[in-house]
């Protein structure tokens, strides 16, 4: 048995969560859109083709925004050919996918959809093939009421109230060679501003997100961040991370070291934004937009092998990463990471929603399930809303060394000193949820925790997900194979908590005040 502790006090916090922290991300990619939430004729789905399951599992997940439509398919979306009536809109190649894009679905629909689903829209314009003229007709044609040619064609189109879309994204991984038009960093540092500036002059309210690096595995990355704030920082608001947790290494303790490395990548964002403010004498603080989170690697040389021969198929079924018990504990520590960074992480989207890298898979015509990471994002979403408490974890630790592949390259990041346990701790008015990973796959752990200032709460729920095979995942005919079950060796005595978590285990624990006594007669 290992043994941990953590200390928490009332005055010892990070930061509030925004709520914006616990987004997600619909992509034109694969069957996320058709298939995905949209699928007319599907038995489930209403007047607007909008499929029921999805959306009642969607809104089991609680994702408070929604980024959309790319990702790299934004890189040459003509956003043009997505509105007006449905039967006139051109079919395009897709270059991103090497997919048939019918454009059946575009924003006014994914507006609506959003509204029913009850998530924030957060469009990304092109950058890629277009520039600022382009977003900012978009923008015009979104928020503006009306009395121009753009917000009239809304209108025209059935739209007649402004969407009110306020947080968008300038362009998608503009370093990334797989990115249509891909930039160096002075290329789209000029480009980005010059597009923000129009934008704010049409819509001065409007959240601005600048592309950082596509991975903390690029060779120019910080050089990047930091050259683009140069550029943009007067423009912008936010900076965005990518992030996908891998185990092409096949060493499962390593796997579940990496979100230690969001938490160093998040850091460094945060140094270079705040070195770029500095030298430019300005109190501003750009703050993080980490808007694709997730593990992928099973499917992640899919697009590359098909690009030589494609056969543009519409909506093929792209990405559609089985997740297991393994990824759901990776996954749960990266939003650990996220929590605890609430201060500067103000925006953050899981990549993606439905069936590419996703938490809800579908069968076409057929049902739609939770996969194994569903569980923690729902808890997070739910219960992880309030003020992060700067946990002071002791815990035994472990070496590591993660691999992060790019352009052939191996590369490797260790970790000397990895705590079996990550934690994080969120309080929300009287109630403490403490969120914990166990990431020692042999022994259990015997956790206490020491509350100071904070009452003394009774224990209101815990749950575990746990599975004594790391590969189990949920399926088709199998969909609740892994599922949270009742933690049952959890006390809280004398302002302590105690708790026996299982080897790879995520658990979250909730206190709340204790029951008020009936006033003495
Ligand atoms: O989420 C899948 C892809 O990963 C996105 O389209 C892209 O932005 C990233 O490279
Ligand atoms: O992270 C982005 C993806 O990784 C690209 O879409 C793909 O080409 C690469 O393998």
């Amino acid at each position: 048995m290992r043994r941990a502790s953590v200390l928490l006090r009332h005055d010892e916090v990070v930061g509030e969560t925004d709520p914006r922290l616990f987004g997600a991300f619909v992509e034109h990619l694969g069957r996320c859109v058709y298939g995905g939430i949209f699928e007319p004729g599907h038995p489930t789905a209403d007047g607007n083709g909008f499929r029921g399951d999805v959306l009642a599992l969607v809104r089991e997940l609680q994702p408070t925004v929604m980024r959309y439509p790319g990702g790299n398919f934004v890189s040459g979306y003509n956003w043009e050919d997505g509105v007006g009536p449905p039967t006139e809109r051109p079919r395009r190649l897709d270059l991103a996918w090497a997919s048939t894009e019918t454009n059946r679905f575009g924003t006014n629909e994914f507006i609506d959809w959003c509204r029913l689903a009850g998530a924030e829209p957060m469009l990304a314009v092109n950058l890629g093939t277009r520039r600022g003229d382009a977003a900012r007709n978009l923008l015009e044609y979104c928020n503006h009421p009306g009395g121009t040619a753009w917000s009239d064609l809304r209108r025209r189109h059935g739209w007649e109230q402004p969407h009110g879309v306020n947080l968008w994204c300038l362009g998608n991984e503009m370093d990334a060679p797989w990115q249509m038009e891909t930039k160096t960093a002075q290329e789209y540092g000029r480009m980005a501003a010059e597009a923000a500036k129009l934008m704010k002059w049409t819509d001065p309210g409007l959240a601005l997100v600048a592309c950082g690096s596509s991975g903390h595995n690029m060779p120019w990355f910080g050089e990047w961040e930091a050259t683009v704030l140069e550029h943009c920082f007067e423009h912008v608001d936010f900076i965005s991370l990518h992030n996908y947790l891998n185990n092409y290494g096949r060493d499962t303790p390593a796997f579940l070291a990496a979100p230690d490395l969001m938490d160093s990548l998040i850091d460094e964002v945060v140094a270079i934004a705040d070195a770029v403010a500095a030298r430019k004498q300005s109190g501003k603080r750009i703050m993080l937009s980490f808007d694709e989170w997730n593990v992928w690697y099973r499917t992640r040389g899919q697009i590359d092998a098909v690009r030589p021969h494609p056969a543009w198929p519409v909506a093929p079924a792209l990405l559609e990463e089985v997740y297991t018990m393994e990824d759901a504990l990776a996954f749960a520590g990266a939003g650990i990471s996220l929590l605890n960074h609430a201060d500067r992480v103000k925006v953050a989207c899981l990549a993606q929603l439905v069936n590419a890298i996703a938490p809800i898979m579908t069968q076409t015509g057929g049902p739609a399930w939770r996969q194994t990471i569903f569980h923690p994002f729902a808890q997070l979403s739910r219960f992880g809303r309030g003020r992060v408490l700067r946990a002071q974890v002791d815990s035994p630790t472990y070496a590591a060394v993660c691999h992060d592949p790019m352009f052939g390259v191996d590369l490797r990041f260790a970790l000397p000193a990895v705590p079996y346990l990550k934690l994080a701790a969120v309080q929300d008015g009287g109630s403490l949820t403490l969120f914990a990973l166990n990431r020692d796959l042999e022994q259990p752990m015997a956790l206490e925790v020491s509350l100071e200032g904070l009452g003394s709460p009774v224990i209101a729920g815990a749950q575990q997900l746990c599975d004594p095979d790391l590969d189990a995942a949920n399926t088709r005919d199998e969909p609740e194979r892994v599922k949270p079950q009742p933690l049952r060796d959890v006390v809280m005595s004398a302002g302590r908590l105690r708790a026996t978590l299982a080897p790879a285990s995520w658990n979250m624990i909730r206190l709340s005040p204790p029951p008020e006594r009936p006033p003495a007669t």
